[in-house]
């Protein structure tokens, strides 16, 4: 089994069976990987700004990319793009636009665009925006979780001048927000969070 059909595995075989959780045989850094349960991935992340040089291993970036892309959208439209930032100087060129926020600079630095051409339905231009804003950051979301669970540490960032992102990808599309992924020089424990009962509202 290789990561590149692990995600359309998950969901049925061919009898339209669930394959997950399974035996089937796989190398087993992958199968310990997606034994991971998901609350203990949500409880254990913690944002992280200081990245090891390590480089983080293409399998781990297809599964990030395949997560991004079982997020929830509206319509099912998917109104999202990403952008993977390879280029050292337009690596750069984004530490500017956000702010000059060094650890921008990351092994690994993906932008999310909300790409409200793609939701094709017949609501306001208004609620179309805020559909592709909830896709792209959805789609963010789901990343940061699968990198999380990959062994991998991200912040994300949303303190950004769009019009400086959008310069520096060439695009057109309006960036919601960046991940930033790589391992960590230190494993960091999760901040703590306010109750549940302050969280809460019954009405
Ligand atoms: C909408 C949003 C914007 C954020 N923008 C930034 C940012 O620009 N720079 C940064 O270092 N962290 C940013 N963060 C990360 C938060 O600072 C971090 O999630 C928060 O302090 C809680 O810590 P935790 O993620 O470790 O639980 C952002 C997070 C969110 C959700």
């Amino acid at each position: 089994m290789y990561p590149s059909d692990i995600f359309s595995r998950l969901y049925s075989d061919h009898q339209g069976a669930l394959i997950y959780p399974k035996d089937e045989e796989a190398p087993s850094e992958i199968s310990d990987i997606l034994q991971t349960n998901i609350f203990n991935v949500m409880l254990s992340r913690r944002s992280q700004r200081s990245f090891d040089e390590k480089q983080v291993e293409d399998w781990k970036l297809e599964m990030i990319f395949a997560a991004a892309d079982t997020a929830p959208t509206a319509g099912g439209f998917q109104g999202f793009d990403i952008f993977h930032v390879k280029k050292e100087d337009v690596k750069q060129k984004l530490v500017q636009a956000c702010n000059g926020q060094p650890y921008v600079n990351a092994p690994v630095v993906i932008v999310f665009c909300m790409d409200p051409s793609r939701v094709r339905m017949n609501f306001t231009a208004d609620l179309i925006t805020k559909f592709s804003i909830q896709d792209a950051t959805l789609a963010a979301g789901y990343s940061q979780l699968a990198a999380h669970a990959l062994s991998l540490s991200t912040v994300w960032i949303g303190m950004i001048d769009e019009k400086k992102v959008m310069d520096a990808l060439g695009t057109d599309l309006i960036p919601s927000s960046i991940l930033c992924i790589g391992y960590p020089k230190k494993i960091l424990q999760p901040k703590p969070k306010r109750s549940l009962k302050e969280l809460i509202h019954e009405i």
